[in-house]
């Protein structure tokens, strides 16, 4: 039964495998750093084996995700090791019918500890961004270097500054960047600043000295967009230094692009 079960899911299983090869290759997931996940449309329905698993309470109800089943790469697993075996380290995660408990369907694979973050931004995209499916949280070298400089815990300051060093952050990213303060990895805290956040309207967000959110309808593109700001982090630390400072596009330079792709 649990087979059928992994069957219908393959397709899903290899999205998260290829994306956690990204990270790994990347340099971005030391040790068990970063986690993905991934709503399964609703087409692939609860199977009566979530009836007999243990229902554990969630903190707060998540209606936007009553019986649907989110995949999360597992707590402590190696983005190398997601990569090359997703089915031993990718956790299965049912919510109940009216979304105010969830179930381990694969009891073995405990999932991520940053599971309040996946949950409370998938029930705000479900509700709010319905194409949003998937979420990737990664440790990207340069983006977290920046956050550890006091000026650049200013989101408006942080965002404009990487939109500014190539076009294709901004083309791609026109909605923006938030950065959030630290807050204790894994808790509620986090977890509400974060929904907070994205209820702004940015498709990535900063956990300042720790790294990086992205939401996107698949994972492959929630790492595109952690990949084009961690490349503008690069590029604006390697300009800087040489002791000068980047000068960056234009207003004018941006207002172009602006009209042109119509953002
Ligand atoms: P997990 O191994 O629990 O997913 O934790 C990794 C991480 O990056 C926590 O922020
Ligand atoms: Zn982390």
């Amino acid at each position: 039964m649990e087979r059928t079960y992994h069957i219908e899911l393959q397709d899903f299983y290899a999205e998260i495998s290829d994306t956690a090869k990204h990270l790994w290759e990347k340099g971005w997931a030391e040790r068990n750093g970063g986690n993905i996940s991934r709503v399964i449309p609703k087409s692939i329905s609860q199977t009566p084996l979530a009836c007999t698993k243990e229902r554990i309470p969630l903190d707060e109800p998540l209606p936007g995700l009553a019986n649907r089943i989110v995949l999360m790469t597992g707590t402590g697993t190696r983005m190398r090791d997601v990569a090359k075996n997703p089915q031993d380290n990718i956790s299965i995660v049912a919510i109940s019918e009216e979304g105010k408990e969830y179930m381990l369907l694969s009891s073995d694979i405990p999932p991520t500890s940053e599971l309040p973050s996946h949950l409370r931004i998938h029930n705000f995209l479900q509700l709010n961004r319905k194409n949003h499916n998937a979420i990737v949280h990664s440790h990207p070298t340069n983006v977290v270097a920046m956050s550890h400089l006091k000026n650049f815990r200013d989101s408006r300051h942080f965002c404009n500054t990487l939109w500014k060093m190539i076009p294709e952050t901004y083309v791609f990213l026109p909605r923006g960047i938030a950065v959030l303060p630290y807050l204790m990895p894994g808790s509620s805290k986090v977890a509400d600043a974060s929904v907070n956040a994205f209820s702004q309207g940015p498709d990535v967000i900063i956990w300042a000295k720790h790294g990086a959110f992205a939401i996107a309808p698949d994972t492959n593109d929630a790492f595109d967009k952690i990949d084009l700001i961690e490349k503008s982090a690069s590029i604006y630390l390697a300009a800087k230094s040489t002791g000068e400072e980047p000068e960056g596009l234009s207003d004018e330079d941006i207002e172009e692009l602006r009209q042109y792709y119509n953002l």
